[in-house]
């Protein structure tokens, strides 16, 4: 096979109908060129709707985020874009598949209103949905038909009968009064001249319905419920017409509909044939009308994918439970519905409850709090009926039926897996099995919640745009999955409330649910860290200067809390949440000082502001922030360390915190530090004992004073708390608390526990950089570290990723002390290769590369042994047993 350009995008989109972005830039991959070939210029080929089509040439070996050859293109205007390289062996690929990019409309294009079918809904409880249904003609010259749309609520459209998107839960949740994402659909394919039929389900969703914990509110965004649409036909000479929609509006088959709750629906009250031509409507009503002026300035294209039912997945196990529910096993803990075909009587009711996991034997509903997450289907009673809920979306494994019809009969249910369509680019192998199943949870807990904004957890009532979780998090993320559109999008909401708001919260979108409103670090430094790791990882300096005014707002609040000291000991913090060692109903109440913690966070974040203002120019304001973060470096020193190199909070989190900060004098205070950092470590048994902050650095920490075979102790402890402590209890997705089910099977009587929280699972970062070897040395990848270091006994390790440049793949094996690696660079990228013997590193272009040394590391040997602790249980229970 030749060389080829595969894979390519508009900006961070690989389905660009409908961008705000009127010259995206372009990124492709190179695949199948022979070793050491490389890309020496590229052509673009853009055939657009106002222009003759034209070529451009490039002599430039960019592959990532190339700037948009010619003159921006118009609001509508559709280009079908190709590419094609030439190679530094001279040869030309062939010209790569299309892409379709199209821009969406301008604000003052919008001369639709809303259309409403409720103004108010009565206080509480889940409301009911509604249809609308517009008939309106397209001309026969019509040459494209376009629907744009948005809703105050969730929707779902159908034109003519028929599904016109597969986007689950659009617009999606987003911080409304600032920013409300709208839909291109493309209505081509499913109108006919003539006359023609839009459908749309509504419901509450985030905009009306009950967000938030302490019971939630109601009516976030506004009382209403409604739809914005504007119809457009295009014709052969390029003149676009807007299509005059005529609405009517009844109650939805869905009687309650609720994100937390769950949905009913009864289907005695669907009313066949609604949303195509020919249906009577006399009796429907005529929607309200919003004047779209007040909203006009937040519509805006989604710079991510939308949310979709991504998998399906069938159950492993089905129990028939006396009192006549049925319960399935998935098999997996996942966001998503279940979905069945059945057949039943009119009026009789199936109820389906969803739970993460069981506890003595029944389904574990009290961690939902008052997420109480049951649908409810009203059977029509005419045939096989088909089900899945519409606007509701649950976090669960287990599910039980109440009420199915079809006794043995199982073979139609299943579960849909929905979150945010994203491409998995991030994979990770090792010769241990519950290291990789370890790994497989943390991606399906990204997965899971990452549902259009990065969220804590699916299941329960929160679901919200933590900002620690994901400030941890994020390199973990953008290795594993494409995520950037979806944290692009979602750090415009933290900035746009940020400045209106005069301060970080520490979630975003923001509630008023009784949360403190004052930030807290590590997860106000999300606003920095966020960005300059999306920079970090993919390249794209076009988000640092998006958000540097955000960043720099941030390190500035900080720095007037410390008074100009750079000591933050003031106000509310949330420091190492989680700390095990934190009594189950106070997790904020950590060994380490959350003051310590919070002068860490703030040097870290005044440091990567100074390299922000630096990649972008402005020495000035690099110097400024240079200040700031030595400032506060030496506040941390002078307040929390011993010239010796000891921390006063004395824990595994300060220590590490320290040492990954670069908050020691020199390397003699970091050796004195590394040294009570082993120490803390062993004597805690390689147990965890550290919270959000701590956790994603130990093993790094360690690392870095040469402590790799401790961080391997650390990382393949199975007690609890470990990370592989509840991979043996069974756990598919990463917990929010080290021991949200105990190891008798009890679940934490605390009355925040989930099963599926990612923030814990960051360590994975630390998987692919350090156990296999990949890590950035220059922004997206172009530079890379390959520096494995194997421990731990294990045999083998690999990690691939493809990155900007292309697939990037670390592969290790261990025979004795003999130590190979193979590793694979892409096109355009570089990597410096060191080997675990500390002999000098080398050099290695694209293509694929052998490297071996003899090696054995301390890590191969057995943990110290450990101490037993008579007031641990499972230690006594050991005990008992005559193990110890
Ligand atoms: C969330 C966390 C979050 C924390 C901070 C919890 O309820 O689930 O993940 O970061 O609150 O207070």
């Amino acid at each position: 096979m030749g060389a080829a350009v595969v894979d390519l995008r508009a900006e961070h989109r690989t389905d660009a109908l409908g961008i705000d972005e009127r010259a995206p830039r372009l990124s492709w991959r190179l695949e199948g060129c022979a070793p050491g070939v490389e890309q020496r210029s590229y052509e673009v080929s853009v055939d657009r709707d106002a222009q003759d089509p034209s070529t451009v040439r490039a002599a430039s070996a960019d592959v990532s985020l190339v700037p948009w050859p010619g003159v921006p293109l118009e609001p509508r205007e559709r280009a079908s874009v190709r590419v094609r390289a030439t190679l530094s062996d001279d040869s030309t690929t062939a010209w790569s598949e299309p892409l379709t990019v199209e821009v969406g409309l301008g604000a003052e294009d919008w001369l639709e209103d809303f259309v409403s079918p409720s103004l108010t809904a009565a206080a509480s409880g889940p409301r009911p949905g509604w249809l609308l249904r517009a008939t309106f003609s397209v001309p026969a010259s019509a040459v494209r038909v376009r629907a744009y749309v948005t809703a105050h609520g969730v929707y779902d459209l159908e034109v003519n009968g028929t599904a016109a998107s597969d986007a689950v839960l659009a617009p999606g949740w987003s911080s409304y009064g600032h920013r409300l994402r709208y839909q291109t659909l493309d209505l081509g394919p499913a109108t006919t001249p003539g006359e023609n039929v839009l459908g749309i389900w509504l419901a509450d969703g985030w905009y009306r319905g009950r967000i938030g914990f302490n019971g939630g509110l109601w009516d976030v965004y506004g009382t209403d419920v409604a739809a914005l649409v504007q119809v457009e036909a295009r014709h052969a000479d390029g003149t676009v017409e807007r299509l005059p929609l005529r609405w009517r509006t009844a109650p939805a088959p869905i009687t309650a509909s609720g994100l937390y709750e769950g949905e009913t629906h009864d289907a005695r009250l669907e009313q066949p044939g609604w949303s195509r031509p020919g249906f009577d409507d006399a009796l429907w009503e005529r929607p309200a009308v919003l004047p779209r002026r007040s909203f006009l300035h937040a519509l805006e294209a989604s710079p991510g994918p939308a949310v979709r039912v991504v998998e399906t997945l069938a159950p492993v196990s089905v129990e028939h439970r006396p009192g006549g529910r049925v319960r399935l096993d998935l098999g997996q803990n996942v966001s998503g519905t279940i979905r069945f075909t059945a057949s039943a009587p009119a009026g009789h009711v199936l109820r389906l409850h969803h739970a993460e996991v069981l506890e003595d034997g029944e389904l574990s509903v009290r961690p939902l709090r008052s997420a109480t997450s049951v649908d409810e289907y009203v059977f029509a009673g005419d045939g096989p009926e088909t089900w899945t809920p519409r606007f509701t979306l649950h976090g669960f494994r287990y599910v039980e039926l109440e009420g199915w019809p079809a006794g043995e009969d199982l073979g139609t249910v299943e579960a849909l897996v929905v979150h945010s369509a994203m491409r998995r680019t991030g994979w990770f192998g090792s010769s241990h099995d519950l290291l990789d199943r370890f790994h497989e949870n943390v991606v399906w807990s990204m997965r899971d919640n990452f549902v259009d904004l990065p969220t804590d957890c699916p299941q329960r009532d929160e679901r919200l745009g933590w900002t620690g979780d994901i400030q941890v998090f994020a390199p973990a993320a953008s290795f594993l999955h494409d995520s950037t559109g979806v944290l692009l999008s979602w750090l415009r909401d933290v900035k746009a409330e940020q400045r209106d708001q005069g301060t970080m919260r520490n979630f975003h979108p923001w509630l008023e649910c009784g949360f403190p409103a004052e930030p807290a670090a590590a997860w106000g430094d999300a606003a920095v860290v966020v960005p300059w790791t999306l920079y970090e990882r993919t390249g794209d300096v076009q988000v640092l200067r998006d958000h540097v005014e955000s960043m720099a707002a941030w390190v500035d609040q900080v720095e007037r809390a410390t008074g100009g000291t750079g000591l933050w000991d003031t106000g509310f913090q949330l420091g190492d949440w989680l700390d095990p060692a934190a009594p189950p109903d106070n997790p904020g109440e950590s060994r380490t000082d959350p003051h310590l913690v919070a002068t860490a966070y703030h040097a870290r974040s005044s440091a990567l502001l100074a390299r922000t203002w630096d990649v972008l120019g402005d020495a000035r304001r690099a110097q400024a922030a240079t200040a700031v973060a030595a400032r506060a470096r030496r506040a941390f020193r002078d307040t929390f360390v011993s010239p010796a190199g000891r921390v006063v909070s004395d824990t595994v989190t300060a220590l590490s915190v320290a040492i990954c900060f670069d908050l020691l004098d020199d390397e003699a205070q970091v050796r004195v530090a590394g040294e009570r950092l082993v120490e803390l470590v062993r004597e805690s048994d390689h147990l965890i004992s550290t919270g959000f902050v701590g956790t994603p650095l130990v093993c790094d920490a360690l690392t870095r004073v040469g402590a790799a075979d401790t961080a391997y102790h650390l990382l393949l402890q199975t007690r609890c708390p470990s990370w592989l402590y509840p991979v043996t209890m069974g756990a598919t997705t990463v917990w929010e608390r080290w021991d949200s089910m105990l190891p008798d099977g009890s679940v934490n009587p605390g009355e925040m526990t989930s099963f599926n929280h990612y923030a814990l699972g960051a360590v994975v970062d630390f998987m692919h950089r350090v156990v296999a070897g990949i890590a950035p040395a220059a922004p997206g990848y172009r530079e890379i570290d390959v520096a494995p270091r194997p421990g731990g006994g294990l045999t083998h390790a690999s990690a691939s990723h493809l990155s900007p440049q292309g697939l990037i793949r670390v592969e290790w094996r261990r025979d004795g002390d003999r130590f190979d690696l193979e590793v694979e660079v892409p096109p355009g990228a570089r990597a410096t290769v060191h080997l675990p013997d500390g002999s000098a590193p080398v050099e290695v272009g694209p293509g694929t590369t052998h490297h071996a040394c003899r090696w054995r590391g301390a890590s191969d040997d057995p943990p110290l042994p450990r101490r037993w602790n008579i007031h641990d249980p499972q230690d006594r229970a050991l005990m008992e047993a005559g193990a110890a």
